[in-house]
Protein backbone atom coordinates (compact mmCIF):
# COMPACT_ATOMS: atom_id res chain seq x y z
CA UNK A 1 0.00 0.00 0.00
CA UNK A 2 1.47 3.30 -1.00
CA UNK A 3 2.15 5.89 1.33
CA UNK A 4 -0.86 8.21 1.88
CA UNK A 5 0.85 11.79 2.55
CA UNK A 6 -2.08 13.31 3.04
CA UNK A 7 -3.18 11.71 5.89
CA UNK A 8 -0.22 12.78 8.12
CA UNK A 9 -0.28 15.99 9.77
CA UNK A 10 2.15 18.23 7.92
CA UNK A 11 4.49 18.91 11.18
CA UNK A 12 4.86 15.07 11.73
CA UNK A 13 7.13 15.15 8.47
CA UNK A 14 8.36 18.63 7.72
CA UNK A 15 9.52 21.25 10.13
CA UNK A 16 7.88 24.67 9.43
CA UNK A 17 10.10 27.27 10.01
CA UNK A 18 7.49 30.16 10.22
CA UNK A 19 8.36 33.40 12.60
CA UNK A 20 5.00 33.17 13.79
CA UNK A 21 2.87 30.79 15.44
CA UNK A 22 -0.14 29.99 18.26
CA UNK A 23 -0.41 27.49 20.45
CA UNK A 24 -4.00 27.17 21.77
CA UNK A 25 -5.42 24.84 24.41
CA UNK A 26 -9.02 23.82 24.78
CA UNK A 27 -11.69 21.68 26.72
CA UNK A 28 -14.70 20.08 25.53
CA UNK A 29 -17.73 20.46 28.23
CA UNK A 30 -19.88 17.57 25.86
CA UNK A 31 -19.01 15.35 22.99
CA UNK A 32 -21.33 17.43 20.71
CA UNK A 33 -19.41 20.56 21.16
CA UNK A 34 -15.66 19.14 20.65
CA UNK A 35 -16.99 17.27 17.28
CA UNK A 36 -18.75 20.46 16.03
CA UNK A 37 -15.92 22.47 16.88
CA UNK A 38 -13.42 19.72 15.09
CA UNK A 39 -15.75 19.52 12.13
CA UNK A 40 -15.32 22.82 11.57
CA UNK A 41 -11.64 22.51 11.91
CA UNK A 42 -11.25 19.11 10.15
CA UNK A 43 -10.67 21.22 6.28
CA UNK A 44 -8.45 23.86 7.40
CA UNK A 45 -5.71 21.08 9.17
CA UNK A 46 -2.78 20.84 7.06
CA UNK A 47 -1.60 17.39 5.75
CA UNK A 48 1.90 17.09 4.89
CA UNK A 49 0.59 17.16 1.34
CA UNK A 50 -0.28 20.67 2.11
CA UNK A 51 3.11 22.51 1.99
CA UNK A 52 5.48 21.12 -0.66
CA UNK A 53 9.33 21.85 0.62
CA UNK A 54 9.34 25.25 -1.61
CA UNK A 55 6.30 27.11 -0.70
CA UNK A 56 5.04 28.61 2.36
CA UNK A 57 1.30 28.25 2.30
CA UNK A 58 -0.52 29.80 5.60
CA UNK A 59 -1.55 29.27 7.98
CA UNK A 60 -0.56 25.63 8.88
CA UNK A 61 -2.86 24.42 11.53
CA UNK A 62 -2.42 21.55 13.82
CA UNK A 63 -4.49 19.41 15.89
CA UNK A 64 -3.56 17.46 19.00
CA UNK A 65 -5.55 15.73 21.16
CA UNK A 66 -5.22 14.64 24.80
CA UNK A 67 -6.69 11.35 26.39
CA UNK A 68 -9.32 13.10 27.77
CA UNK A 69 -10.16 15.11 24.87
CA UNK A 70 -10.55 11.59 22.94
CA UNK A 71 -12.30 10.31 25.95
CA UNK A 72 -14.50 13.60 25.47
CA UNK A 73 -15.17 13.05 22.14
CA UNK A 74 -16.78 9.48 22.73
CA UNK A 75 -13.92 7.47 21.40
CA UNK A 76 -14.45 4.85 24.01
CA UNK A 77 -17.92 4.31 22.61
CA UNK A 78 -15.79 3.74 18.47
CA UNK A 79 -13.26 1.94 20.15
CA UNK A 80 -15.78 -0.63 21.81
CA UNK A 81 -17.18 -1.44 18.37
CA UNK A 82 -13.80 -2.08 17.00
CA UNK A 83 -13.06 -4.66 20.12
CA UNK A 84 -16.04 -5.27 22.59
CA UNK A 85 -13.40 -6.05 24.83
CA UNK A 86 -11.88 -2.45 24.92
CA UNK A 87 -12.22 -0.74 27.93
CA UNK A 88 -10.57 2.92 28.07
CA UNK A 89 -10.76 3.98 31.55
CA UNK A 90 -8.25 1.22 32.58
CA UNK A 91 -5.33 -0.10 31.01
CA UNK A 92 -5.58 -3.20 29.86
CA UNK A 93 -4.32 -5.47 26.99
CA UNK A 94 -7.51 -4.01 24.47
CA UNK A 95 -6.48 -0.24 25.26
CA UNK A 96 -4.86 1.03 22.48
CA UNK A 97 -3.06 3.76 24.59
CA UNK A 98 -0.13 3.47 26.41
CA UNK A 99 -0.42 4.28 30.05
CA UNK A 100 1.71 7.36 30.27
CA UNK A 101 -0.82 8.81 27.39
CA UNK A 102 -3.62 7.60 29.88
CA UNK A 103 -1.72 9.02 33.12
CA UNK A 104 -0.67 12.51 32.05
CA UNK A 105 2.64 13.56 32.31
CA UNK A 106 3.99 13.69 36.36
CA UNK A 107 6.98 14.30 38.00
CA UNK A 108 8.47 11.32 38.29
CA UNK A 109 8.95 10.22 34.62
CA UNK A 110 9.56 14.41 33.85
CA UNK A 111 12.01 15.09 36.41
CA UNK A 112 9.86 18.24 37.43
CA UNK A 113 11.14 18.50 41.37
CA UNK A 114 12.19 21.66 41.63
CA UNK A 115 9.47 24.13 43.81
CA UNK A 116 9.17 26.10 40.28
CA UNK A 117 8.69 22.66 38.41
CA UNK A 118 6.05 20.88 39.87
CA UNK A 119 2.75 20.25 37.60
CA UNK A 120 0.94 21.96 40.32
CA UNK A 121 2.76 25.12 38.87
CA UNK A 122 2.20 24.74 35.15
CA UNK A 123 0.29 26.46 33.02
CA UNK A 124 0.70 29.74 34.83
CA UNK A 125 -1.79 27.44 37.55
CA UNK A 126 -4.37 28.85 35.29
CA UNK A 127 -6.06 25.27 34.79
CA UNK A 128 -4.68 22.23 35.20
CA UNK A 129 -3.31 19.94 32.12
CA UNK A 130 -5.97 17.16 32.57
CA UNK A 131 -8.44 20.33 31.76
CA UNK A 132 -6.51 20.56 28.21
CA UNK A 133 -8.42 18.49 25.56
CA UNK A 134 -7.25 19.63 22.52
CA UNK A 135 -4.22 21.98 21.28
CA UNK A 136 -4.69 23.76 17.68
CA UNK A 137 -1.35 25.38 16.56
CA UNK A 138 -1.14 27.84 13.77
CA UNK A 139 1.82 29.00 11.88
CA UNK A 140 1.92 31.98 9.76
CA UNK A 141 4.02 34.17 7.98
CA UNK A 142 2.33 37.54 7.62
CA UNK A 143 0.25 39.57 10.65
CA UNK A 144 -3.17 39.52 8.86
CA UNK A 145 -3.67 36.03 8.33
CA UNK A 146 -1.93 35.74 11.78
CA UNK A 147 -4.49 37.92 13.27
CA UNK A 148 -7.52 36.46 10.85
CA UNK A 149 -6.56 32.69 12.25
CA UNK A 150 -6.81 33.43 15.89
CA UNK A 151 -9.73 35.46 15.67
CA UNK A 152 -11.47 32.67 13.38
CA UNK A 153 -10.81 29.64 15.56
CA UNK A 154 -11.92 31.76 18.86
CA UNK A 155 -15.05 32.38 17.55
CA UNK A 156 -15.71 29.12 16.50
CA UNK A 157 -14.37 27.45 19.82
CA UNK A 158 -16.88 29.86 21.13
CA UNK A 159 -19.83 29.55 18.94
CA UNK A 160 -19.56 25.63 19.97
CA UNK A 161 -19.45 26.07 23.67
CA UNK A 162 -15.96 24.88 23.35
CA UNK A 163 -13.61 26.61 26.18
CA UNK A 164 -10.45 27.90 25.52
CA UNK A 165 -7.79 27.24 28.32
CA UNK A 166 -4.89 30.57 28.00
CA UNK A 167 -2.16 30.32 30.40
CA UNK A 168 -1.47 33.87 29.80
CA UNK A 169 -5.19 34.54 30.98
CA UNK A 170 -8.63 34.81 29.55
CA UNK A 171 -8.73 37.57 26.56
CA UNK A 172 -5.06 37.28 26.28
CA UNK A 173 -2.80 36.30 23.02
CA UNK A 174 -2.69 32.44 23.49
CA UNK A 175 1.20 31.28 23.87
CA UNK A 176 2.98 32.54 20.61
CA UNK A 177 5.80 31.20 19.13
CA UNK A 178 8.50 33.68 17.20
CA UNK A 179 11.78 33.76 15.67
CA UNK A 180 14.89 35.53 17.08
CA UNK A 181 17.05 37.70 14.55
CA UNK A 182 19.09 35.03 13.86
CA UNK A 183 16.16 32.75 12.78
CA UNK A 184 18.05 29.15 13.05
CA UNK A 185 18.92 29.90 16.84
CA UNK A 186 17.09 29.56 20.14
CA UNK A 187 17.92 31.09 23.25
CA UNK A 188 21.40 30.48 24.95
CA UNK A 189 22.59 31.57 21.42
CA UNK A 190 22.41 28.04 19.74
CA UNK A 191 21.59 26.74 16.33
CA UNK A 192 18.98 24.95 16.60
CA UNK A 193 17.13 22.09 14.52
CA UNK A 194 20.67 20.38 12.83
CA UNK A 195 19.71 16.99 13.63
CA UNK A 196 16.93 15.14 13.31
CA UNK A 197 16.34 11.97 12.55
CA UNK A 198 16.60 10.98 8.47
CA UNK A 199 13.00 8.82 7.99
CA UNK A 200 12.15 6.97 5.12
CA UNK A 201 8.35 7.86 5.12
CA UNK A 202 7.43 5.73 2.25
CA UNK A 203 8.76 2.13 2.51
CA UNK A 204 7.70 -0.97 5.26
CA UNK A 205 11.59 -1.35 4.77
CA UNK A 206 13.57 1.72 5.34
CA UNK A 207 16.32 2.67 2.90
CA UNK A 208 19.80 2.53 3.65
CA UNK A 209 20.80 4.74 6.91
CA UNK A 210 17.09 5.62 7.09
CA UNK A 211 15.56 5.69 10.14
CA UNK A 212 11.73 3.18 9.81
CA UNK A 213 8.97 5.55 9.61
CA UNK A 214 7.65 2.96 12.59
CA UNK A 215 9.68 4.99 15.21
CA UNK A 216 7.31 8.12 14.86
CA UNK A 217 3.99 7.08 13.18
CA UNK A 218 1.53 4.69 14.54
CA UNK A 219 -0.72 1.86 13.00
CA UNK A 220 2.07 0.06 10.90
CA UNK A 221 3.03 -3.82 11.78
CA UNK A 222 6.87 -3.98 12.47
CA UNK A 223 9.26 -5.69 14.78
CA UNK A 224 8.79 -5.03 18.82
CA UNK A 225 12.50 -2.97 19.01
CA UNK A 226 10.27 -0.55 17.13
CA UNK A 227 7.62 1.23 18.82
CA UNK A 228 4.78 2.02 16.05
CA UNK A 229 2.01 0.77 18.42
CA UNK A 230 -0.78 0.10 18.88
CA UNK A 231 -0.76 -3.87 18.53
CA UNK A 232 -3.98 -4.71 18.25
CA UNK A 233 -4.58 -5.63 14.47
CA UNK A 234 -7.95 -3.64 14.06
CA UNK A 235 -7.03 -0.54 16.07
CA UNK A 236 -3.87 -0.10 14.48
CA UNK A 237 -5.73 0.36 11.09
CA UNK A 238 -8.13 2.98 12.82
CA UNK A 239 -4.80 5.00 14.33
CA UNK A 240 -2.80 4.50 11.22
CA UNK A 241 -0.90 7.49 10.33
CA UNK A 242 -1.57 9.15 13.55
CA UNK A 243 1.65 10.34 15.85
CA UNK A 244 1.98 11.32 19.88
CA UNK A 245 3.45 14.62 20.64
CA UNK A 246 4.79 15.73 23.72
CA UNK A 247 4.50 18.97 24.13
CA UNK A 248 6.89 20.75 26.10
CA UNK A 249 7.04 24.78 27.79
CA UNK A 250 10.60 25.02 28.92
CA UNK A 251 11.91 28.61 30.05
CA UNK A 252 15.26 29.49 30.09
CA UNK A 253 17.22 31.42 32.31
CA UNK A 254 19.63 33.47 29.99
CA UNK A 255 21.29 35.59 31.73
CA UNK A 256 22.34 32.95 34.61
CA UNK A 257 23.36 30.99 31.44
CA UNK A 258 25.94 33.33 30.30
CA UNK A 259 27.08 34.17 33.66
CA UNK A 260 27.72 30.53 34.40
CA UNK A 261 29.90 30.67 30.84
CA UNK A 262 31.59 34.11 32.28
CA UNK A 263 32.28 32.33 36.09
CA UNK A 264 33.27 28.97 34.51
CA UNK A 265 35.41 29.43 31.30
CA UNK A 266 38.59 30.38 33.42
CA UNK A 267 38.78 26.26 34.38
CA UNK A 268 39.34 25.43 30.71
CA UNK A 269 41.48 28.22 29.87
CA UNK A 270 44.82 26.02 30.99
CA UNK A 271 43.74 22.78 29.76
CA UNK A 272 42.94 24.52 26.26
CA UNK A 273 45.65 26.41 25.76
CA UNK A 274 45.21 26.14 22.12
CA UNK A 275 41.43 27.08 22.11
CA UNK A 276 40.86 30.70 21.22
CA UNK A 277 37.96 31.51 23.35
CA UNK A 278 37.78 29.03 26.36
CA UNK A 279 33.84 30.79 27.22
CA UNK A 280 32.92 29.49 23.72
CA UNK A 281 34.52 26.23 24.24
CA UNK A 282 32.53 25.37 27.23
CA UNK A 283 29.57 26.61 25.93
CA UNK A 284 30.16 23.83 23.39
CA UNK A 285 30.52 21.39 25.93
CA UNK A 286 28.13 21.79 27.48
CA UNK A 287 25.61 20.82 24.21
CA UNK A 288 28.01 19.24 22.03
CA UNK A 289 27.98 21.84 19.53
CA UNK A 290 29.46 25.13 19.16
CA UNK A 291 26.40 27.95 18.94
CA UNK A 292 27.15 28.04 15.21
CA UNK A 293 25.73 24.23 15.48
CA UNK A 294 29.19 22.92 13.98
CA UNK A 295 29.47 19.55 16.03
CA UNK A 296 32.50 19.38 18.93
CA UNK A 297 33.97 16.06 17.29
CA UNK A 298 34.56 18.04 13.67
CA UNK A 299 35.60 21.12 15.42
CA UNK A 300 37.04 20.37 19.02
CA UNK A 301 39.01 23.30 19.68
CA UNK A 302 37.49 26.22 17.52
CA UNK A 303 34.69 26.71 16.00
CA UNK A 304 34.38 26.54 12.38
CA UNK A 305 30.72 27.34 10.86
CA UNK A 306 31.66 26.33 7.15
CA UNK A 307 30.46 22.57 9.70
CA UNK A 308 27.34 23.94 11.22
CA UNK A 309 25.01 21.50 9.38
CA UNK A 310 27.11 18.34 9.44
CA UNK A 311 25.75 15.56 11.22
CA UNK A 312 27.27 12.71 10.04
CA UNK A 313 28.87 11.75 12.55
CA UNK A 314 29.49 9.28 15.53
CA UNK A 315 31.16 9.04 18.75
CA UNK A 316 33.13 5.34 18.44
CA UNK A 317 35.75 6.00 16.30
CA UNK A 318 36.22 9.52 16.78
CA UNK A 319 35.57 9.76 20.39
CA UNK A 320 35.57 7.10 22.33
CA UNK A 321 36.84 8.25 25.60
CA UNK A 322 34.42 11.61 25.39
CA UNK A 323 37.20 13.94 24.49
CA UNK A 324 36.14 16.06 22.10
CA UNK A 325 32.18 15.76 22.87
CA UNK A 326 31.53 15.21 27.00
CA UNK A 327 29.55 12.23 27.41
CA UNK A 328 26.94 14.50 29.31
CA UNK A 329 26.65 16.83 26.83
CA UNK A 330 23.69 17.50 25.75
CA UNK A 331 23.46 16.37 22.56
CA UNK A 332 25.50 12.86 23.55
CA UNK A 333 22.76 12.70 26.71
CA UNK A 334 19.80 12.88 24.09
CA UNK A 335 21.19 10.44 21.28
CA UNK A 336 24.42 9.35 22.41
CA UNK A 337 24.15 7.34 18.40
CA UNK A 338 26.66 4.51 18.45
CA UNK A 339 28.39 4.95 21.87
CA UNK A 340 27.42 1.20 23.56
CA UNK A 341 24.52 1.08 26.21
CA UNK A 342 25.22 -0.56 29.01
CA UNK A 343 23.98 -4.52 28.76
CA UNK A 344 21.28 -3.93 31.62
CA UNK A 345 20.40 -0.99 29.76
CA UNK A 346 20.07 -2.34 26.32
CA UNK A 347 17.67 -5.55 27.23
CA UNK A 348 15.21 -2.70 27.08
CA UNK A 349 16.37 -0.12 24.45
CA UNK A 350 18.27 -2.77 21.53
CA UNK A 351 18.10 1.40 19.70
CA UNK A 352 18.82 4.58 20.66
CA UNK A 353 15.14 5.94 21.11
CA UNK A 354 14.98 8.73 18.24
CA UNK A 355 12.57 11.90 18.44
CA UNK A 356 11.62 13.89 16.01
CA UNK A 357 11.88 17.89 17.63
CA UNK A 358 9.77 20.60 16.50
CA UNK A 359 8.48 23.59 18.40
CA UNK A 360 9.34 27.19 18.37
CA UNK A 361 10.95 29.84 20.71
CA UNK A 362 9.16 32.60 22.57
CA UNK A 363 10.08 35.52 24.28
CA UNK A 364 12.38 38.51 22.96
CA UNK A 365 15.89 38.23 22.64
CA UNK A 366 17.84 38.73 25.62
CA UNK A 367 19.41 42.02 26.08
CA UNK A 368 21.51 42.58 28.92
CA UNK A 369 20.22 44.92 31.63
CA UNK A 370 17.22 45.74 29.14
CA UNK A 371 14.81 42.93 29.69
CA UNK A 372 16.71 40.65 32.07
CA UNK A 373 13.43 39.31 33.85
CA UNK A 374 11.27 38.99 30.57
CA UNK A 375 10.39 35.36 30.38
CA UNK A 376 11.59 33.68 27.26
CA UNK A 377 12.35 29.84 26.48
CA UNK A 378 11.40 27.27 24.16
CA UNK A 379 8.17 25.01 23.22
CA UNK A 380 9.21 21.64 22.22
CA UNK A 381 7.20 19.23 20.25
CA UNK A 382 8.61 15.76 20.39
CA UNK A 383 7.43 13.45 17.91
CA UNK A 384 7.29 9.87 18.32
CA UNK A 385 5.44 6.66 18.54
CA UNK A 386 5.95 5.96 22.19
CA UNK A 387 6.17 8.51 24.97
CA UNK A 388 7.32 5.96 27.26
CA UNK A 389 9.73 4.27 25.23
CA UNK A 390 11.43 7.39 23.16
CA UNK A 391 10.13 10.78 25.14
CA UNK A 392 10.15 9.86 28.55
CA UNK A 393 13.21 7.09 27.72
CA UNK A 394 15.49 10.78 26.55
CA UNK A 395 14.08 13.03 29.19
CA UNK A 396 15.64 10.26 31.65
CA UNK A 397 18.48 9.79 30.26
CA UNK A 398 19.24 13.40 30.43
CA UNK A 399 18.43 13.67 33.90
CA UNK A 400 20.76 10.59 34.81
CA UNK A 401 23.58 9.65 32.62
CA UNK A 402 23.43 5.97 33.53
CA UNK A 403 23.01 4.34 30.22
CA UNK A 404 26.62 3.68 29.46
CA UNK A 405 29.02 1.88 30.96
CA UNK A 406 31.46 5.19 30.53
CA UNK A 407 29.27 6.94 33.58
CA UNK A 408 30.79 3.87 35.73
CA UNK A 409 32.12 4.76 38.93
CA UNK A 410 30.67 8.63 38.94
CA UNK A 411 29.08 9.67 42.26
CA UNK A 412 26.52 11.65 42.22
CA UNK A 413 25.51 10.38 38.47
CA UNK A 414 26.11 12.91 36.24
CA UNK A 415 23.24 14.83 34.30
CA UNK A 416 22.68 16.88 30.75
CA UNK A 417 24.11 20.24 32.02
CA UNK A 418 21.60 21.95 30.03
CA UNK A 419 18.26 20.49 30.87
CA UNK A 420 19.15 18.34 34.30
CA UNK A 421 17.05 17.92 37.28
CA UNK A 422 19.39 18.88 39.65
CA UNK A 423 16.95 19.46 42.33
CA UNK A 424 16.74 15.35 42.14
CA UNK A 425 20.03 14.95 43.70
CA UNK A 426 20.47 15.49 47.48
CA UNK A 427 24.24 16.62 45.97
CA UNK A 428 24.65 18.33 42.82
CA UNK A 429 26.72 16.55 40.06
CA UNK A 430 29.09 18.82 38.51
CA UNK A 431 29.82 18.95 34.43
CA UNK A 432 32.37 16.44 33.65
CA UNK A 433 34.63 17.33 30.92
CA UNK A 434 37.13 14.16 30.57
CA UNK A 435 40.54 14.99 29.47
CA UNK A 436 43.71 13.25 27.77
CA UNK A 437 45.65 12.99 30.95
CA UNK A 438 42.51 10.52 32.37
CA UNK A 439 41.76 13.27 34.18
CA UNK A 440 38.92 15.57 33.79
CA UNK A 441 37.66 19.29 34.85
CA UNK A 442 34.62 18.88 37.31
CA UNK A 443 32.44 22.35 36.83
CA UNK A 444 30.18 22.90 39.23
CA UNK A 445 26.77 23.57 38.13
CA UNK A 446 24.61 26.28 39.66
CA UNK A 447 21.53 24.63 42.10
CA UNK A 448 18.80 25.95 39.58
CA UNK A 449 18.81 24.47 36.13
CA UNK A 450 18.99 26.62 33.22
CA UNK A 451 15.62 25.04 32.11
CA UNK A 452 12.73 25.49 33.80
CA UNK A 453 9.01 23.76 33.15
CA UNK A 454 6.47 25.14 32.80
CA UNK A 455 3.61 23.10 31.48
CA UNK A 456 3.73 19.48 29.70
CA UNK A 457 1.28 17.73 28.04
CA UNK A 458 0.75 14.57 25.70
CA UNK A 459 -1.16 14.52 22.35
CA UNK A 460 -2.15 12.17 19.72
CA UNK A 461 -1.64 14.10 16.46
CA UNK A 462 -4.52 12.14 14.45
CA UNK A 463 -3.80 11.16 11.03
CA UNK A 464 -6.90 12.25 9.50
CA UNK A 465 -8.77 9.24 8.40
CA UNK A 466 -8.64 8.65 12.27
CA UNK A 467 -9.95 12.07 12.77
CA UNK A 468 -12.97 11.64 10.56
CA UNK A 469 -13.77 8.37 11.77
CA UNK A 470 -13.54 9.92 15.25
CA UNK A 471 -15.81 12.41 14.55
CA UNK A 472 -17.79 10.42 12.45
CA UNK A 473 -19.09 8.06 15.22
CA UNK A 474 -22.00 7.76 16.80
CA UNK A 475 -22.73 10.61 19.31
C1 LIG B 1 15.20 24.72 26.40
C2 LIG B 1 15.51 23.46 26.24
C3 LIG B 1 16.41 22.94 25.16
C4 LIG B 1 17.36 23.58 24.43
C5 LIG B 1 17.80 25.05 24.51
C6 LIG B 1 17.91 22.62 23.51
C7 LIG B 1 18.92 22.91 22.60
C8 LIG B 1 19.46 21.98 21.73
C9 LIG B 1 20.55 22.26 20.82
C10 LIG B 1 21.26 23.59 20.69
C11 LIG B 1 20.79 21.12 20.14
C12 LIG B 1 21.90 20.94 19.08
C13 LIG B 1 21.46 21.29 17.71
C14 LIG B 1 20.82 20.15 16.97
O1 LIG B 1 21.36 19.03 16.96
O2 LIG B 1 19.75 20.37 16.41
C15 LIG B 1 19.86 20.11 20.59
C16 LIG B 1 19.78 18.83 20.13
C17 LIG B 1 18.93 17.87 20.63
N1 LIG B 1 18.05 18.02 21.67
FE1 LIG B 1 17.72 19.70 22.73
N2 LIG B 1 17.28 21.42 23.71
C18 LIG B 1 16.36 21.57 24.71
C19 LIG B 1 15.52 20.59 25.23
C20 LIG B 1 15.49 19.30 24.81
C21 LIG B 1 14.62 18.28 25.35
C22 LIG B 1 13.60 18.47 26.46
C23 LIG B 1 14.90 17.13 24.65
C24 LIG B 1 14.31 15.75 24.80
C25 LIG B 1 13.13 15.48 25.16
C26 LIG B 1 15.92 17.44 23.67
C27 LIG B 1 16.43 16.54 22.78
C28 LIG B 1 17.39 16.83 21.84
C29 LIG B 1 17.85 15.87 20.85
C30 LIG B 1 17.36 14.43 20.69
C31 LIG B 1 18.83 16.53 20.09
C32 LIG B 1 19.59 15.96 18.91
C33 LIG B 1 20.82 15.21 19.36
C34 LIG B 1 21.50 14.53 18.18
O3 LIG B 1 20.83 13.81 17.46
O4 LIG B 1 22.70 14.72 18.02
N3 LIG B 1 16.26 18.76 23.81
N4 LIG B 1 19.06 20.66 21.57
Amino acid sequence: MPFDWADVQGIVVRGNNYPRSWHMFFSFPSEAAGKEFLTWLRPRLSSATAFPPDEKPEPLTYLGLTHNGLRALGTEALLKKVNPAFSLAGVSIHNPFPSEFIVEPEVRSLGDFAPGDVPSTWWNGKFKTEDIHAAVHIYAHSEPVFAQALKDVRSRAASCGVLERNPRGDGQPPLEGCMLADQRKVHFGYVDGVAQPDVDWENEVPGPRKVDRRHFLLGYTGPTSIPSSPSFARTKELFRNSAYVAFRWMSQDVPAFEKFLTDSAPLLAAAYPAAADPRELLAAKLVGRWRSGAPLVAAPLNDDPSLASFDAFRYQGADAQGLLCPFSSHIRASNPRDQPLSDLVRLSNPEVPRLIRRGAVYGSEWRPGVNDDEDRGLFGMFVCASLERQFQQIIRWMNKNDFSDVFNGQSPVPQDPLFGARGSEPQRPPFRIPLPNGQAIDIPLPDKPFVRSRGTAYFLFPGLTTLDRLLLSAT
